[in-house]
């Protein structure tokens, strides 16, 4: 069984029994974060690219925790610089096995300067299978076509931005959902900021009712079960 913690903005807890896997830290300084940085174990990290608001806490913690971090190469680079001792630098269409299950890091739509200015490599999303569930998980992007190319025949569930401007926006993410053909689908990326604000339960309608998809809509911190 897996669980699935929503910690804000596109920070998630993934727990397995065995490990725990961190994506996007972006805790302290999150409007949306229901704890801080130092409240969380991660046995891995995941960062989908550079932006502050995904990895902004992704050292502080590898460093606490010994955790280690999965990015893109000239991410783990930056990371290494920080002080993190194990890094994995992977790149779009990539694969590695860990000892949680097998990552892919998947191409996104978007950009991805570090919080100093350093580029960041391309953006990237993870596709996931963990204890036969297969999870996908967007990053920040536009909405694109092939990404119904990484669906397998099941997928468990997909993990979705709608929060507009800086990402897909809800009517997007419905057509994500119509390529994808996920089981269920949790929405991240809205609500942290009001530029982002979203209407959730306007969303998880659209979903019910234009795709075959479950829309699960936690509240930060609220889990799901896998
Ligand atoms: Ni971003
Ligand atoms: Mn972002």
């Amino acid at each position: 069984m897996l669980e699935l913690t929503w910690l804000g903005h596109s920070c998630f807890s993934i727990a397995t029994g065995k490990h725990s896997i961190l994506v996007d830290p972006f805790l302290d300084d999150s409007p949306a974060a229901p704890c801080k940085s130092g409240d969380v174990n991660a046995d891995f990290i995941l960062i989908t690219h550079g932006h502050f608001d995904h990895i902004a806490d992704a050292a502080k913690i590898a460093k606490r925790t010994g955790a280690t971090t999965v990015s893109n190469f000239e991410i783990s680079q930056w990371l290494a610089r920080q002080g993190v001792k194990e890094t994995v630098g992977m790149n779009l269409g990539g694969g590695v096995t860990f000892p949680f299950g097998r990552v892919k890091m998947t191409i996104a739509h978007h950009s991805s300067t570090l919080p100093d200015g350093t580029p960041g490599g391309n953006p990237g999303g993870f596709l996931m299978t963990l204890d036969d569930e297969d999870i996908y998980i967007a990053g920040d992007t536009a909405l694109f076509s092939d990404m119904q190319l990484y669906a397998p025949a099941v997928l468990d569930l997909a993990i979705l931005p709608i929060g507009d401007l800086f990402t897909m926006g809800p009517e997007d993410s419905i057509d994500a959902i119509k390529l994808l053909k996920p089981n269920r689908v949790v929405p991240c990326h809205y609500n942290t900021w009001p530029p982002i604000a979203q209407d959730v339960k306007a969303w998880a309608e659209s979903v019910r009712s234009q795709t075959k998809a479950i829309p699960e809509t936690p509240r930060p911190g609220g889990k799901i079960t896998l």
